[in-house]
């Protein structure tokens, strides 16, 4: 089969590690004969130098063009101090809602081999965790209707959040079933003791949940949720939460990994066409070093082969040569203690050797 994916490397080390999964995204093409035909496209801080905008039109079509897109990561200093529609970030926002990417899934999960790197207590860590965020993208106060005016103290600015019930309903199908195929429980998170939208969130997840009687649904409100991942992680499967919600929340799961580096997303619509990114930024301070950590991106383009190919042997196959890699001792410089680190190639180079041994 061929495939046609776009890549979006974007800044910072972005185009390291985006290099080094399109090298093993070849080296599985060659082991089980598919073609992947990559095309880069602009964005982000490298778009806004180059064509004076952060999401250009042609990498908006060469996106709908793909059978599914790569991205590396967004953003950096040189761009900070730009106004809220010309900065890089405004980039990702705007991919995914001209892509209806609607659901973001961010894996936490406590890879044995590194367990030493979680910040959490040992007899916690102990018992291990392995989370599915599903976090609603397109929706929320991200897209509500904001601006400036004159308000009751004078000047003042603000956002907004509103949810449609078809928007709830789509992505909390996505989250049951998800909940069904993993270990049968979900839990939806909410502000639902204060938000109007969190109210419609509760009542419609307990509706749909009498469809589901296989999957175990409960629901928390979200200060109590950011308290129970670091004091009890092991209790969730999948949770199911808005879009800001979901982005506080998973940065606090991927930071109690010990190992962001590690951690691949999926944002994906109603279509095969999905965005897979690390969950890690463009970390500009080691950018051009080869350095970076390759494997959150390697991670994100297993993702890719699984959801948008349905190529789940191949999949596999990635996430398995990874494992290995790492209970092997191999480390890239943000998990190896100061420990010989491998350069950004030389892990690519050991994850396509496991993969030729596969
Ligand atoms: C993320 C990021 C983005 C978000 C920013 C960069 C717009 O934090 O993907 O989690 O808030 O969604
Ligand atoms: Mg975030």
């Amino acid at each position: 089969m061929k495939y046609k994916i776009g890549l979006l490397k974007g800044d910072g080390i972005g185009p390291e590690i985006v290099d080094s999964a399109v090298r093993v995204l070849e080296e599985i093409g060659k082991k089980y004969g598919h073609v992947f035909e990559f095309t880069p496209y602009a964005i982000g801080g490298y778009a806004i130098d180059n064509y004076g905008e952060p999401l250009p039109k042609e990498t908006v079509e060469g996106c709908l063009a793909s059978d599914s897109v790569l991205l590396g990561a967004v953003g950096g200093p040189k761009w900070d101090n730009l106004s809220g529609n010309c900065r890089p970030e405004k980039a990702l926002l705007g991919i995914r809602e001209k892509m209806g990417l609607f659901t973001n899934l961010r894996p936490a999960k406590l890879y044995p081999a590194l367990k030493s790197d979680s910040p959490l207590r040992e007899d916690i860590v102990e018992k291990g965790f392995d989370i599915m965020i599903v976090r609603e993208l397109t929706g929320g106060i991200y897209f509500g209707e904001r601006g400036t005016r004159e308000g009751k103290y004078g000047y003042e600015a603000y956002d907004t959040e509103a949810y449609s019930l078809m928007e709830i309903e789509r992505i909390a199908k996505v989250a049951f079933e998800t909940a069904k195929v993993r270990r049968g429980k979900l839990t939806s998170i909410d502000k639902a003791n204060v938000l109007e939208t969190s109210r419609l969130w509760r009542k419609t997840v307990h509706e749909m949940a009498k469809d589901y009687p296989e999957v175990e649904c409960s629901d928390m409100l979200v200060d109590n949720a950011a308290m129970q991942l670091v004091r009890n992680p092991s209790q969730f499967d999948v949770i199911v939460t808005s879009n800001m919600f979901g982005d506080i929340l998973s940065d606090e799961a991927s930071q109690i990994t010990g190992s962001i580096g590690m951690l691949p997303s999926a944002s994906l619509g109603e279509t095969k066409r999905g965005l897979y990114e690390p969950i890690h930024g463009s970390a500009p301070d080691i950018a051009g070093k080869n350095i970076a950590n390759p494997i959150a991106t390697i991670l994100s383009a297993a993702m890719m082969l699984l959801y948008s190919f349905s190529l789940k042997e191949e999949s596999d196959c990635i996430v398995n040569a990874v494992d290995k890699v790492l209970y092997a001792g191999w480390r890239t410089a943000d998990i190896a203690h100061g420990e010989n680190p491998l350069s950004t190639d030389e892990m690519t180079d050991k994850i396509i050797e496991e993969i030729q041994k596969i």
